[in-house]
């Protein structure tokens, strides 16, 4: 395995080192950086918890392509060199690791809950769904926030003020909801969000949940476009 390794401050540039890892059919990428953290370089860093792509913090670039590390085995890439490299897009903070901070104010912005309207009723009361009305939005629901669409994302990675896939996606799971009374026109309607989607469509492929962030943000054009002429529609 040949590790992207840097340290921001001390190291001029990132530079690749490589290691020899066992090439064991079940290992995952993560367990071959996990060898390496255990038995061959405690220095390295880099993110993971569940082991089974459910915490989305294992997302790395193997060989090129964003994707879990735990969802991806070494033995995909025969005898190697498989080349790992921290998300794109994103700033590096040591290593492998990347700094998320934006990605979570991204993600607050679109207001990532229910909004409920002139009503003053007990915690205690349920919001019924029929199966369609779950089915309307569910996909959404699947995020991770792995960060590979960003990575995976031409526009984000030239403009990392453009507000996103999984923002994006994350602000229709709510729109599509029957149980949402809110309106996020004003974060969404941006150049700097659905508009300036071009959609290549890479966000989507890269999405290890099969969440279609592409489809999301064509969705809200039509939304926002339809809202010119006909400006009551909020959906
Ligand atoms: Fe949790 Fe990979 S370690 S998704």
């Amino acid at each position: 395995m040949e590790i992207a390794r840097y340290r921001p401050g001390e190291d001029e540039e990132p530079v690749f080192q490589g290691y020899d890892v066992p090439l064991m059919a079940d290992w995952a990428v993560l367990d071959g950086l996990n060898y390496i953290k255990d038995q061959l370089d405690g220095s390295l860093s880099f993110r993971w918890s569940c082991r089974m792509g459910v915490c989305g913090s294992c997302g790395m670039n193997v060989n090129g392509e964003p994707r879990l590390t735990c969802g991806t085995f070494l033995s995909e890439y025969g005898d190697g060199p498989v080349r790992i490299e921290p998300l794109k897009g994103f700033p590096v903070i040591r290593d492998l690791v990347v700094d998320i901070d934006d990605f979570l104010a991204k993600l607050s912005s679109v207001r990532p809950w229910l909004i409920r309207e002139g009503e003053e009723l007990p915690l205690s009361t349920e919001y019924a769904q029929t199966p369609e009305q779950l089915e309307a939005y569910k996909q959404y629901s699947m995020c991770i926030n792995c960060l590979l669409c960003y990575s995976a994302c031409p526009v984000y990675v030239l403009d990392p003020d453009f507000l996103g896939p999984a923002a994006i996606a994350l602000a229709q799971r709510y729109n599509l909801d029957s149980r949402d009374m809110g309106d996020r026109f004003d974060v969404l309607n941006l150049d700097e969000a659905v508009w300036g989607c071009t959609f290549v469509g890479e966000c989507t492929r890269a999405c290890p949940k099969h969440v279609d962030p592409a489809e999301a943000i064509q969705r809200y054009k039509l939304t926002a476009a339809l809202r010119s002429v006909l400006p009551w529609s909020k959906r």
